[in-house]
């Protein structure tokens, strides 16, 4: 089992992209609902959550782990790594790969979650590739409950996502990191404030190429992921909107059961 995990939501757009590439596995999802979201966090209780959703997937019997949470990624990624008994992947690195190789200007904007845009890892990352490429980042820390409260189209969204978006748009990128995994969801919004010019990374997609290309290449560690369309989601809160959006945006009823955490 390849087993994926998130604060809420957010990680299902990386779940759809492993159907599309990787359609043959069978994955495991895990959103910590009853805690999301992260990005307004301090670090310790993302790095305290993110240990705890690793040990749940472990539990189930994961094979692989892949942090669908930019914030997780940023904040807690090295702590993880040092528990993690299995491979795990996380999913800045990525995005930061795929936005220098599409940059024409040198000018790329970050949108995400402030624990995210706080940790400096965009920009750190990039700076290591290129010290002449320019990195602006902005935080939006509104657009998660939104989403987890699946208003995808409101009026007050748009609104907000043109605010978060103006500066980004004053600087003249030319590439846009979608910096949070739940912000795919709001993708045409997003592409439609910042304009059409923008090339817009999607770290779904950025994660799921490097998870097929190292499943690929290591036949041992291929050998080891069950197959099947047996998935499963679980959620740390089941009353939510998950079912309804999960389903919606997965084109397909997944079972889901609840596993407690402690608030
Ligand atoms: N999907 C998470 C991320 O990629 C959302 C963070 C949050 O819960 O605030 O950062």
């Amino acid at each position: 089992m390849i087993g994926v995990f998130d604060s809420g939501l957010g990680g299902l757009t990386v779940v759809k992209k492993i159907f599309e590439y990787l359609p043959d596995y069978q994955v495991v999802y895990f959103g910590d609902t009853a805690r999301t979201p992260y990005g307004g966090r301090g670090t310790e209780t993302i790095k305290k959550y993110a240990l705890e959703d690793l040990n749940i997937l472990l539990k189930i019997g994961v094979k692989l782990v892949v942090v669908a949470c930019n914030t997780v990624s940023a904040v807690a990624f090295d702590e993880l790594i040092k528990k993690s008994p299995v491979p795990i992947l996380e999913v800045v690195t990525p995005a930061v790969e795929r936005a220098i190789k599409a940059t024409k200007n040198k000018k790329i904007g970050i949108l995400g979650t402030r624990a995210t845009v706080n940790s400096g890892i965009y920009q750190r990352l990039i700076a290591e590739h290129d010290k002449s490429i320019k990195v602006f980042a902005q935080s939006a820390p509104l657009l998660v409950p939104f989403i987890e409260e699946g208003q995808l189209k409101s009026v007050e969204l748009k609104r907000i996502i043109r605010k978060y978006l103006w500066s980004l748009k004053q600087q003249q990128i030319d590439t846009l990191i979608l910096g949070c995994t739940h912000y795919p969801f709001v993708r045409n919004i997003i592409k439609l404030k910042i304009g059409k010019h923008v090339n817009i990374i999607d770290p779904s997609t950025e994660i799921v190429l490097k998870l097929k290309k190292m499943i690929e290449e290591d036949p041992g560690l291929a050998g080891k992921l069950t197959k099947g369309q047996n998935h499963k989601l679980y959620v740390s809160d089941i009353s939510g909107n998950f079912g309804n959006l999960s389903k919606e945006w997965l084109k397909i009823n997944l079972p889901i059961e609840e596993i407690k955490v402690n608030s």
